[in-house]
């Protein structure tokens, strides 16, 4: 069972907690883990699926029970879970979206619902939690990690914004199903001397956008981390490609920049040349993952049972130089990540 280390009654200020003067769960060999939950939480990634099936095959695989938790923590809170055995996870593997499905609880961004949460893992008799999503799932079990539950964060979301890891699962199947819808864009802008603006995903991140961009062989990438000058770095580029003989203009636009109809409408007006949006949206998140998203989410899987069993809690799954590890949740959670300026370089001596 957990021991959590605060009540209802006796619950530091979010200050207190947030200072990382708290203990944390600890390791108690007396009452090793022996069951265990598991959800997926905020945007859904292809290999979610693939994300669950590892922790349960090699968590029942290890001896422990795991329960699968539905709707991420809004499930959690409400006490939405039941114990999945092997066979629940039989033909996951290759299926996109997320079996548990996933939800953004506004009820766990409180202290109020945290505890919920907690009380609802005793209920169950859940001894940790591992939580597959992005920063913003990182933040809700770093929430129920300050009050005492030992989780484990596995990074599922296809912005790859995740800045403690390199890879996070889902960017894999998402840059694929962008870059094929894209080559299709491309033969009907061809046909008719267009100009083809595309938005991708990525609020806060242009990870997508630029390497879409480059596999594509789009003239104009547009991320929220660089900033541009629309005359120069696009109506200018897109006239000397037309003045060279282009017949079609690829425009990959990170949804965080701008809407693609705005800036579709613009490059029409100023150079003249038929321009049409295309909104991508959630068209990237769905599909069967790639193989680099199966693997990686099975060997994630794996490793958050091996942190669980070896009493490394609160950590955060990561691929640093191609190899799978784990780092602490907190520092994990503070690392921020940029785009290499060798990257931006390299993509605009390719257009
Ligand atoms: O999964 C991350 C993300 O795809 C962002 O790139 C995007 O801005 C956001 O999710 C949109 O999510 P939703 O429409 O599900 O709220």
């Amino acid at each position: 069972m957990i021991k959590l280390l605060y009540n209802e009654e006796n619950l530091p200020s979010i200050d207190t907690l947030k200072a990382k003067n708290y203990e944390g769960a600890a390791p108690d060999p007396e009452n090793p883990i022996k069951r265990i939950g598991v959800l997926t939480s905020g945007g859904d990634a292809p290999g979610m699926n693939a994300t669950i099936r590892a922790v349960v095959r090699a968590g029942i695989n290890s001896g422990l029970e795991v329960f699968g938790v539905t709707r991420g923590f809004h499930g959690l809170w409400k006490g939405e879970m039941s114990q999945i055995g092997m066979r629940d996870v039989s033909e996951t593997l290759q299926r996109g979206g997320t079996f548990l499905m996933t939800a953004r609880s506004k009820t766990f961004q409180t202290d109020e619902g945290v505890m919920k949460g907690a009380r609802m893992m005793e209920v169950y008799g859940l001894d940790a939690l591992v939580v597959s999503g992005g920063d913003g799932s990182f933040k809700g079990a770093r929430a129920l990690a300050r009050i005492g539950v030992p989780v484990i964060g596995i990074p599922g979301t296809i912005d790859n914004d995740i800045g403690c890891t390199d890879y996070t699962i889902g960017y894999d199947t998402a840059m694929n199903t962008a870059m094929e819808a894209i080559d299709k864009l491309r033969d009907t802008a061809s046909s008719h001397e267009r100009c083809s603006v595309i938005e991708v995903m990525g609020r806060r991140a242009g990870y997508i956008a630029l390497n879409v961009g480059i596999a594509t062989g789009a003239e104009v990438i547009l991320i929220p981390e660089v900033g541009f000058d629309f005359n120069q770095d696009v109506i200018r580029t897109i006239l000397d490609g037309r003045n060279k003989g282009k017949k079609h203009y690829i425009v990959i636009v990170a949804e965080g920049v701008g809407s693609a109809p705005e800036i579709a409408r613009k490059i029409e007006e100023q150079t003249g040349i038929e321009s049409r949006p295309t909104i991508l949206g959630h068209l990237q998140r769905g599909g069967s993952p790639t193989l680099r998203d199966r693997t990686t989410a099975s060997l994630m899987g794996v490793r958050a049972i091996d942190c669980l069993l070896e009493g490394r809690y609160n950590r955060i799954i990561v691929e640093k130089n191609g190899k799978i590890t784990d780092v602490d949740l907190e520092e994990g959670l503070a690392t921020t990540k940029t785009i290499p300026s060798i990257e931006i370089e390299n993509a605009r001596r390719l257009s």
